[in-house]
């Protein structure tokens, strides 16, 4: 008997690499996105255990469609993979409310609109097992990322009280913290960012940043190493409530706990190359 877990956003990058590695590791796999057609390319690998369901994470009513889709075919869920997520970015003062609400709407409410979905039958199983992807930018907020650095922290903070809320009943929560990750998701970045290069305050400092992330992307580890520890949340005796990944993040991380924002700070900038841009001097 394969158990069952349905991961979303599974059309591209992330989502496509875990659900063609849980389905080799056994796991009858559910993946989920909007653009079936390019689901439909995945539904012949691993020995078949792929099935693709139109689902938007936004949207209640094609979640709960989604979920009769997995019912009918015999998919009792064990695992949510909550993986959907677009990226906003531009200076935080730029981005209109708009955009600031699709940032949500997919990262954090819809995260939240499948995993009440399907909450219930694991309740009622007492056994299953919530693998929200966050980011590294759940932790630390580069400049240009506020907009999306606020819904991974807000993932971060959701999963902290689901995982306490969920333990007495049998449901296991974990959080995957990838850094930079080689995926059609920096070139999305690398548009969201172009739209500010005119920007009369803030268009020197995203070029420079645009710069940097354009290096950054084409050379970070392949999606896999995201889908590994995936495996790893559904699979061990006892998740970890964080797994990050590539795991030299770990250090970065712990610099942000420890040392004082004035040090990351000229970090971030040296790292960046926005040390090149003059700070005005204060008047008061
Ligand atoms: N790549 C990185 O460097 C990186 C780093 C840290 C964290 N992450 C996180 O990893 C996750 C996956 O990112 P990725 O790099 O794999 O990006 P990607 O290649 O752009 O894939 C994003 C996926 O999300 C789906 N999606 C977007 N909006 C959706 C909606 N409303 N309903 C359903 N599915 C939706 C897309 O499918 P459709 O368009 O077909 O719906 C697509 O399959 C995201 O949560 C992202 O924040 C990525």
């Amino acid at each position: 008997m394969h158990k069952s877990v349905l991961v979303t956003g599974a059309s591209s990058g992330i989502g496509e690499a875990t659900a063609v590695h849980l389905a080799h590791q056994g796991f009858k796999v559910f993946a989920a996105a909007r653009r079936l057609e390019k689901l439909q390319d995945l539904a012949g690998l691993a020995h078949n255990r792929i099935h693709p369901v139109a689902m938007d994470v936004t949207d209640e009513t094609s979640i709960a469609n989604a979920l009769d889709t997995v019912g009918e075919e015999g998919g009792a869920l064990y695992g949510l993979v909550n993986n959907a997520g677009v990226s906003v970015l531009g200076p935080a003062e730029r981005v209109p409310t708009k955009e600031w609400r699709r940032q949500f709407e997919t990262n954090l409410f819809g995260l939240m609109n499948v995993t009440r979905a399907v909450l219930p039958q694991m309740r009622e199983a007492g056994v299953g097992r919530i693998v929200n992807i966050g980011s590294v930018t759940g932790r630390i907020a580069a400049p240009f990322q506020g907009v999306y650095a606020a819904s991974k922290h807000a993932v971060e903070g959701i999963s902290d009280a689901l995982r306490r809320e969920l333990r007495p009943h049998g449901v296991k929560v974990s959080v995957i913290r990838p850094g930079f990750v080689n995926t059609p998701f920096g070139e999305q970045e690398q548009q969201a960012l172009a739209r500010y290069l005119d920007d009369e305050v803030y268009g020197d400092q995203v070029r420079i940043f645009k710069q940097w992330h354009a290096r950054g992307h084409p050379s970070a580890p392949p999606p896999t190493i995201v889908a590994e520890a995936v495996l790893k949340a559904l699979t061990a005796a006892r998740p970890q409530s964080r797994y990050t990944v590539p795991e030299k993040m770990l250090g970065f991380l712990a610099l942000r706990n420890t040392a004082p924002s004035a040090l990351t700070d000229r970090i971030f900038e040296r790292v960046t190359g926005l040390n090149a841009i003059q700070e005005k001097g204060n008047a008061s």
